[in-house]
């Protein structure tokens, strides 16, 4: 099931077949909508969710929102109770994914937004498994282009940016691979279309630098960070898409992939063509981490008693 029993809606619940809007509302309105995804993890006890790194994300929404000047009409210590209030009421009691959004109101047939215009705020969540997918995924090179900061900021999680992710997509996918990857215009390596990428060469973890046309990923920080404090040597520069083809581990960073092996860039194996071995460590560390195991970062967690009723 792709949704759940209540949305949160511009500061109340609402039944989550109830939440409709005019159709005229879906065309240029929502061209300026920004968004976050969100997971919350059960707990290893089974008691509690924990909602991962929440505060970085409403961090970002607020930044997408202020680019695309979209004004949000709510702080975020009340995005942050409507997230909980939602989980609640949805008496969440697994793995789920939680995006909130903004769009301009109304039935705004330009594309300018004029100063002023009120911005609807919704919250949808549904349950969304997690899991280490050890066969990975077989990726391919896109021969389309990374949208660039110069016209429309990779930076900015705008649902208007994933058309060019769902172009390399659906080339990627007619050719016989799994996901693309992108390359900005300087033809140096960005990311695929829902997540940072890192490799492994020589020993050093290199993810492309946050200047190369990428999302600000807290997957990506995360994994570093994890990474860092095992001691890797973790490395964040330019990439170029040769090194893709010599890497001996490569992988893809985010909040709904996670930590997902690439097994074949453009046909040729990657390392022995199965989740290699710092993959897999990275693997165990996020998951201990984002189900409390770990005992460290907590204040990245944001527990939520499970099945609590509003
Ligand atoms: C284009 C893109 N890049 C990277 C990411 C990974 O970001 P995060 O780790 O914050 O989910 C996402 C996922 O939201 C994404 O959509």
């Amino acid at each position: 099931m792709n949704s759940s029993e209540w949305i949160w809606r511009s500061g109340r619940l609402q039944p989550w077949g109830e939440a409709t809007i005019h159709v005229n509302a879906v065309g240029h309105a929502s061209v300026a909508a920004v968004f976050e995804g969100i997971k919350a993890y059960l707990a290893e006890d089974g008691e509690n969710l924990l909602l991962f790194r929440l505060e970085d994300h409403l961090d970002r929404l607020y930044h997408s929102a202020r680019i695309c000047r979209v004004e949000i009409p709510y702080t975020r210590d009340e995005l942050a109770e409507a997230i909980l209030g939602l989980l609640k009421a949805n008496r969440a009691s697994a793995d789920t994914y939680i995006r909130p959004w903004a769009f301009p109101e109304g039935l705004i047939r330009e594309q300018m937004v004029p100063a002023g215009v009120r911005c609807e705020v919704v919250v949808d969540s549904w349950p969304f498994q997690s899991g280490f997918k050890r066969e990975g995924c077989r990726a391919a090179v896109s021969s389309w282009l990374r949208v660039t900061d110069a016209s429309t900021p990779p930076r900015v999680k705008a649902f208007s940016n994933y058309h060019n992710g769902r172009l390399a997509l659906m080339e990627a996918r007619e050719n016989g691979h799994d996901w693309p990857i992108l390359l900005n215009e300087q033809h140096k390596v960005s990311e695929g279309p829902g997540a940072c990428i890192a490799m492994v060469r020589d020993g050093v973890v290199v993810t492309p630098s946050l200047s190369s046309g990428v999302l600000e990923s807290i997957t990506r920080s995360t994994a570093l960070t994890l990474l860092a404090e095992e001691g890797y040597e973790v490395d964040e520069r330019p990439v170029d898409r040769t090194e893709l083809y010599l890497a001996d581990e490569l992988f893809f960073l985010g909040t709904a992939w996670e930590v997902l092996p690439i097994t074949t860039v453009d046909g040729l194996r990657v390392g022995n063509g199965t989740a290699g071995p710092v993959t897999e460590r990275l693997y165990e560390l996020y998951f201990s981490l984002v189900r409390g195991r770990a005992g460290r970062h907590l204040s990245w967690l944001t527990p939520v008693p499970v099945g609590a009723h509003v």
